[in-house]
């Protein structure tokens, strides 16, 4: 399917800035509930992405055969924009998001959506809904969205989509963690369920690749756990990332993070992270991390802190690792290590403007 972009300036009808109606306090908001009162949204048909607008948020009416609801034809991302003391709103490498999501649409078999297109989509909705920016350490968290709209039960690619933009603002994902600080977690291995395997969809953002990994985030968190990590889907127990966030591993002064190798999300904090350590003088490898490797390490005392990095989560500490045999392993001293607190403070620094921005990540919206 063809590329298409369009000159969004040309084609957006943007409101008024809305007035805020919610309690933006970080500590009172819970992530993935509370939404902007506007979205950004446009329409794939006949070719083309038609009627780019952003507009009050509302309910969508579509057929109950549209693909989506039959064969999860669906992908998303991530993405946040934070307030810095200033005033002023800044985004987070949103290229790299704009590029991921047309990856993520070639693999799904749908339109890719123009890199330039989707920055000026989410920047549009930020624009207009500014204002929902919570303070430090709150953020507003964009969450842009493709579907297969068509009506049809003939298992093929749909014709029709919805691109849309949801902004929401927010405090900590994890409650348990606390807000602003690294914080820390306990995490569930799963051994009999894995979440992408050679040839699927695990490096890229399919909605499918959450769908599959929802029963095992239940049982984790029946054992008491927030998150849950995947090894690889042969029973090699390599270690492959956490069902929303990459992993690393910390063995004195070197990082390790399991290699892209094709069932792994490529997150843009983890390569963030990559860059931020080695500013600061850590070693840093991507390579194969076997899970009893690492565990008779963290027994050992030399992996002394372990760590999860997405966009919703930034950085935070892994305290404990519960098996699905019930083994549990405490890590360091049960609680976040200095080198993650160190990489969250440095990576949070630059994302709300407190700290140098070298490497040129943040873009304000006017
Ligand atoms: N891995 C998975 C499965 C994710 O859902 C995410 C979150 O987007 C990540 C890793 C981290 O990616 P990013 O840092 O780009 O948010
Ligand atoms: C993100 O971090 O943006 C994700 O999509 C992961 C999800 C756990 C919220």
């Amino acid at each position: 399917m063809p590329t298409l972009d369009i000159n969004i300036a040309e084609h957006i009808s943007i409101p008024v800035p809305s007035k805020v109606t919610v309690d933006l306090d970080p500590a009172k908001l819970e992530f993935g509930k509370t939404f902007s009162p506007n979205w950004f949204v446009a329409e794939y048909h006949d070719g083309f992405w038609q009627n780019a607008r952003v507009e009050g948020l509302q309910n969508i009416a579509l057929h109950p055969a549209a693909i989506v609801f039959h064969y999860g034809q669906s992908i998303f991302e991530g993405m946040k924009a934070y307030r810095w003391a200033n005033g002023k709103v800044a985004l987070f490498r949103p290229e790299e998001n704009a590029r991921r999501f047309a990856r993520s649409a070639v693999r799904m078999a749908m339109p890719p959506v123009d890199p330039a297109f989707f920055v000026e989509a989410v920047k549009a909705l930020v624009h207009t809904d500014a204002a929902w920016t919570p303070a430090e350490p709150g953020s507003l968290y964009l969450r842009p969205t493709m579907m297969g709209t068509e009506a049809c039960i003939g298992v093929r690619a749909s014709h029709e989509f919805l691109f849309f933009v949801l902004a929401l603002p927010s405090g900590a994902y994890f409650k348990e963690s606390g807000s602003g600080g690294a914080g820390s977690v306990v995490v569930y291995v799963a051994e009999t369920s894995s979440r992408a395997a050679v040839g699927g969809t695990g490096d890229v953002k399919a909605s499918a690749n959450y769908a599959i990994s929802l029963h095992t985030i239940e049982d984790g968190k029946k054992q008491g756990c927030s998150q849950v990590l995947f090894l690889d889907s042969n029973g090699k127990r390599q270690v492959e990332e956490l069902g929303g966030m990459n992993v690393f591993f910390v063995e004195g002064n070197t990082l390790r993070t399991p290699n892209l190798h094709g069932t792994i999300l490529p997150g843009i904090t983890r390569d963030s992270v990559i860059q931020v350590s080695r500013d600061l003088g850590y070693a840093v490898e991507e390579v194969p991390v076997n899970i009893d490797e690492a565990a008779g390490k963290i027994a050992a005392g030399k992996i002394t802190e372990v760590f999860a990095c997405g966009t919703a989560a930034v950085i935070s500490g892994i305290r404990e690792l519960q098996f699905e045999t019930g083994r549990k392993l405490i890590i360091g001293n049960n609680s976040v290590g200095p080198i993650t607190q160190q990489l969250n403070a440095r990576l949070q620094g630059i994302q709300f403007g407190r700290l140098e921005d070298t490497h040129g990540w943040m873009q304000i919206v006017d």
